[in-house]
């Protein structure tokens, strides 16, 4: 089992039961205390991980060809040992002998599993013969239902089918400058592209901690979506501002950057730890409250609200593929939490102040919806429209609406909503 390479592929294989058998998500198979990357050097984590990631991106479709060579289902571990190398073969351009020799090793390592060596070696050498040829004409996976249906609902087939394919491509490496007037400068210096909305785009996978201006805190990783909402609460400086549900930071180190006094809540001590360290790393600075916002007050009410919501993260498909296989269930309680935490933090608005609510959601259920029913419960707010932004990123009541399928000749975007809320002056 010492053959090059193999520690990766054998990483990725555990990473892909944990999912799809275990039903776990990748982000704590990865992180939590028995990983089965934790031997690995930082290169062989990073292989694990992709391969892991882009054979999940394309199951549906993998799986499809791999069933044109098998003639009944093998065992979850012998498939999975064959997604792998499918992947390998035909979207990662692995040689031939390398794959198939590493799918066939990784079966014949199993007593369970190594008198079917020989039914992986053929399927294998089938896919890499044959299997470039049927690949070329697949669609892109197709989304769960839970998934799937509010979202044609909502946007149409049309859309739904460039939303599968965005998923089906993955997602560039995007930065958000520290300093705005930068930004060029450091486009130039790391080889990025300076997107229309400030955002820096690496179009090439990168070790984040070894891209100039890590150390010295002049970037932090922020997809291109999920840095507007902050932007769409406009000139923060000097205010005090709320991140509401601030955790790992993203969007407390925008408010910071911009001048804001800025108090970060959250749930989840573990998480805040993160957001800790990026303010640490970027020389910015925020009050730090871990409380469930559910009970906990502020003591005095803040001139601006940035509420990014805990939600279903569809918008985030395509850097977390293993969500298409996590459990639906949840949905319910996360809408009531979502109501819940909006009407609490327009309590905590001064009178003339600015709150802006958002999700990484593609489910208008969570965005669109959830801010008629605000709109509904509270009949003096008024909602905003958002400010300089292109026609087809606003929705019919000023509300942004963002998906991957957009800017897709650029490598597209995360799905995000954002609304602007304004509280009225006492009269
Ligand atoms: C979408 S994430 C926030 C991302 C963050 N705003 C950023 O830009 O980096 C949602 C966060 O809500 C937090 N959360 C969930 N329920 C909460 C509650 N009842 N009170 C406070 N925070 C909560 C979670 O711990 C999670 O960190």
């Amino acid at each position: 089992m010492s053959a090059p390479g193999m520690a990766p592929r054998l990483a990725a294989a555990q990473l892909l039961h944990g999912v799809l058998q275990d039903g776990k998500m990748l982000s704590d198979l990865v992180n939590g205390k028995d990983s089965p990357l934790r031997d690995l050097p930082p290169g062989g984590r990073a292989r694990a991980q992709s391969l892991a990631t882009a054979t999940l991106r394309n199951l549906g479709p993998i799986d499809v060809v791999l069933d044109q060579f098998l003639q009944k289902s093998p065992p979850l571990k012998v498939r999975n040992a064959l997604r792998l190398a499918a992947c390998e073969l035909l979207v990662d351009g692995v040689a031939p002998h390398a794959a198939v020799d590493a799918a066939v090793r990784q079966v014949r390592a199993s007593r369970k599993t190594a008198h079917m060596a020989g039914l992986t070696n053929a399927v294998a050498r089938r896919v890499a013969e044959h299997g470039p040829e049927i690949w070329a004409d697949m669609d892109p996976q197709e989304l769960p239902v839970w998934m799937s249906a509010p979202m044609e609902r909502a946007y149409g087939e049309e859309a739904l089918r460039a939303i599968e394919a965005a998923h089906a491509k993955g997602a560039p490496l995007d930065l958000t400058p520290k300093d705005a007037a930068r930004a060029g400068e450091l486009a130039q210096t790391l080889g990025a592209e300076l997107l229309p909305t400030g955002s820096l785009r690496l179009h090439k996978p990168a070790q984040v901690s070894a891209l100039a201006g890590y150390d010295s805190g002049d970037w932090w990783v922020q997809d291109a979506a999920a840095a507007m909402p902050a932007r769409v609460l406009g000139d923060v400086a000097g205010k005090r501002v709320l991140d509401l549900c601030a955790a790992p930071g993203g969007k407390t180190m925008q408010l910071a950057a911009g001048g804001a006094d800025v108090t970060a809540v959250d749930v989840s001590k573990e998480r805040l730890k993160r957001v800790s360290e990026n303010l640490e790393r970027t020389g910015l600075a925020a009050d730090i409250i871990a409380a469930d916002a559910v009970r906990w007050s502020p003591s005095e009410p803040f001139d601006a609200i940035l509420l990014d919501a805990p939600c279903s993260a569809t918008g985030t498909i395509r850097r977390h593929p293993d969500l298409p296989f996590a459990k639906s269930g949840e949905m319910k309680k996360l809408l009531q939490l979502q109501g819940k935490l909006l009407d609490r933090a327009y309590d905590w608005l001064k009178p003339g102040g600015k709150m802006v609510y958002c999700t990484c959601s593609l489910l208008p259920a969570e965005g669109e919806g959830q801010m008629a029913r605000f709109l509904e419960r509270h009949k003096d707010a008024r909602q905003i429209p958002v400010a300089d932004l292109p026609e087809d990123w606003v929705d019919e009541y000023g509300g942004m609406r963002l998906r991957p399928d957009f800017w897709a000749e650029r490598g597209g975007m995360d799905g995000f909503y954002a609304a602007v809320i304004e509280k009225p002056l006492e009269a």
